[in-house]
Order: structure tokens, then C-alpha cells, then sequence
């Protein structure tokens, strides 16, 4: 029997056009551009328009994603969509996504894994796709943070930003995704959530999100470097078999310290946290297509994807680059 994988054969991203600058919120709040670039990397993030919907971001990211791979939606056998801040409780944004792409009848849900969402739902549609079911799926990452933000609170609201990316994936007979792992301790659920809900007509606890930056901040590093060793030994592989490490863009000092760790120089890590901040779910796959799209990643290089977030989760995907769409 022949094994199957599942390879990348489109990638697409999308950024709102209004950028905040770290002098802009320094107006909002009590903040310096200096502060938010020593602490965090970060120069300036997007903000979604009020018009545009968490689907809206979605659907211009597929779309290029589509088109590099050379499909037509109505070709897709699954649309997942990795977000924290959904249209509306429901249905889901994948299923508002997929009515927007102008498709039907294919499955399409939601996967709720925070900042680790696009990983989450990366490592899902490899199941799906081993299942032999399934010949085409589409995977998002999509954000829009700046509503859940209480931007009173200097702590956070310099963090995060609005965007979102997308693969198209195929199935293959060579890998493509070697390895995946993902984790879960929901006893650090306090750390880091939005701890709202809708109750009664009417929102109950605090929709905005808050956290202890410290304990993140530690728990992160650690769980990066572990969770990739980890999926490097299911692959065989071992830290210095790492051609590009794509972690989750959330604070540049993380990211570093996790490079550190993995042995790995900075020349070799894709990072866009100084121009788009922390966009959650949307980061990994944003930050691929860029490296993608301006020829960094090149085939059969060794791309490890890394996302950790609220919940706490955390997880890695690794793969091996194919060159190629739908013909190839
Ligand atoms: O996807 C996961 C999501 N979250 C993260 O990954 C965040 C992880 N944590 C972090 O990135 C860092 O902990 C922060 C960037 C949030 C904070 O950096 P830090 O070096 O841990 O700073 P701190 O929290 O220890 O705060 C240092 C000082 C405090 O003042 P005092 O108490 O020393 O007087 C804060 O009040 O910096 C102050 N501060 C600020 N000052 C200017 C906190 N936020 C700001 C700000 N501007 N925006």
C-alpha cells in the first residue's frame, strides 16, 4: 500500500492597511517606541479596518494561497480555520470562509488553539490527509486581535496585531510534513486568556484579553525548544538538520532564546514580529508565505513550524519543502 503525506502547494497572507506605529500608541497609552523595541522586537502592527470580519482576512490570504497552488476552491475537500476571535459564536469563520470562497458541501470547522491555533490545524489536516480521504485542504491562520485588546492596558495592547495566512495542501506520495506534535496543559489557563463569555443576551466576565508576561514568557521558551526536539526525533532528524525555524512571532526575546537553545544563528529563523506583532494563530503562516514568497525556503529544506499560546498549548510541525502546485 502506498504511504500517503501531505505536502504544501500554495501559501498566501494578508495584512490590513491601516499600520499603528509604536509612536502612535505612545498617544494611546503611557509607552515609548524605545521600551516596545528593547522588550519585544516589535516597530508596528496592523489594524483591521471596522468593515473587515476575521472571514474577510481569511479569504484574501486563501485566496493567494489558491492561486499559488494553481486550485479552484470548489477542488477542496476540507477548509480548517486556526482562530480566537471568530466572526460570531457561530457558525464557524471556516464555514463563512468557505461561503465567501464561493464552495460548498466539502467539511469546514474551526480549531481553537490560541496563538498554537495554525499549528493545531496544520497537524489536524495531516491526519485528515493520511486518512486517504481527502485529496485538497485548506488551512488558515486568521486574527483580529485589536478587538479583544483593552487598549488602557500598556502591558498588552503594544503586543498584538490583525492578519492572516493560508496554505494548500496536497496530497503527496513523498513528505512534505515529516513530524507533528502537539500539547496541552490547561492548568495554566489563567496565564494568558480573554476570560469572557456570552451568557443571557449579554457578555459575562471580561472580553479583553490579559496575562502574566513573565510566566508566558518563561513557559514559551521552554516548551519551544522541547516540543521541537521532540518532533525532530520522530523525523529522525536532529536540531542542526534545521534549515528554517519558523516559531510563533509573539516577542523577538523569545525568539531568540529559543534559536539559542536549538543551536540555531538568528540568520536562520524567519521572523515579522517587528512589522506585524503577535498575531496569534495568524503568525506561523504569515510569516511562511513571506519567507515562501521571497525565496528563503527553498526544496527540500527542512522548515520547522512552532506555535505555543493560551490554554496553555503548544506544538511543531516539521517539514521537508517540495517545490511545486498542482501540476507539478
Ligand atoms: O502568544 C503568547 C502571548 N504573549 C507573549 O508571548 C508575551 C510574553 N511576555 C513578554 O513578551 C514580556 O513579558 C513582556 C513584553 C509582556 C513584558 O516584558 P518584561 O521584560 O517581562 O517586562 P515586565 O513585565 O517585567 O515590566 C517591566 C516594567 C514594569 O514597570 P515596573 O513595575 O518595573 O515599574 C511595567 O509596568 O515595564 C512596564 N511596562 C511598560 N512600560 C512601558 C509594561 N508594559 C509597558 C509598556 N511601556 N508598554
Amino acid at each position: 500500500m502506498t504511504v500517503i503525506h501531505t505536502r504544501i502547494i500554495g501559501t498566501g497572507s494578508y495584512l490590513p492597511e491601516k499600520i499603528l506605529s509604536n509612536a502612535d500608541l505612545a498617544s494611546v497609552v503611557e509607552t515609548s517606541d524605545e521600551w516596545i523595541q528593547q522588550r519585544t522586537g516589535i516597530r508596528q502592527r496592523h489594524i483591521a479596518a471596522d468593515s473587515e470580519m476575521t472571514s474577510d482576512l481569511a479569504l484574501k490570504a486563501s485566496q493567494r494561497a489558491l492561486d499559488m497552488a494553481g486550485i479552484a476552491p470548489d477542488k477542496l475537500d476540507l477548509i480548517i480555520v486556526a482562530t480566537t476571535t471568530p466572526d460570531m459564536v457561530f457558525p464557524s469563520t471556516a464555514c463563512l470562509l468557505q461561503a465567501k470562497l464561493g464552495a460548498k458541501g466539502m467539511p469546514a470547522f474551526d480549531v481553537q488553539a490560541v496563538c498554537s491555533g495554525f499549528v493545531y490545524a496544520l497537524a489536524t489536516a495531516d491526519q485528515f490527509m493520511r486518512s486517504g480521504q481527502y485529496e485538497h485542504i485548506l488551512v488558515v491562520g486568521a486574527e483580529i486581535y485589536s478587538r479583544i485588546l483593552d487598549w488602557q492596558d500598556r502591558g498588552t495592547c503594544v503586543l498584538f496585531g490583525d492578519g492572516a495566512g493560508a496554505v494548500v495542501l496536497k496530497r503527496s506520495a513523498e513528505p512534505g510534513i515529516l513530524a507533528a506534535c502537539l500539547h496541552a496543559d490547561g492548568s495554566h489557563a489563567g496565564i494568558l486568556s480573554v476570560p469572557g463569555s456570552v451568557s443571557g443576551g449579554k457578555v459575562s466576565g471580561r472580553p479583553l484579553l490579559q496575562m502574566d508576561g513573565t510566566a508566558v514568557f518563561k513557559f514559551a521558551v521552554k516548551v519551544l525548544e522541547e516540543v521541537a526536539v521532540e518532533t525532530l526525533a520522530i523525523a529522525g532528524l536532529h536540531k542542526s538538520d534545521i534549515n528554517w525555524l519558523i516559531p510563533h512571532q509573539a516577542n523577538i526575546r523569545i525568539i531568540q532564546a529559543t534559536a539559542k537553545k536549538l543551536g540555531l544563528p538568528m540568520e536562520r529563523v524567519i521572523t515579522t514580529v517587528d512589522r506585524h506583532a503577535n498575531t496569534s494563530a495568524a503568525s506561523v503562516p504569515l510569516a511562511l508565505d513571506e519567507a515562501v514568497r521571497d525565496g528563503r525556503i527553498q526544496p527540500g529544506q527542512h522548515v520547522m513550524l512552532e506555535g505555543v499560546g493560551g490554554g496553555f498549548t503548544w506544538g511543531a510541525v516539521l517539514i521537508k519543502w517540495q517545490a511545486g502546485s498542482e501540476d507539478s
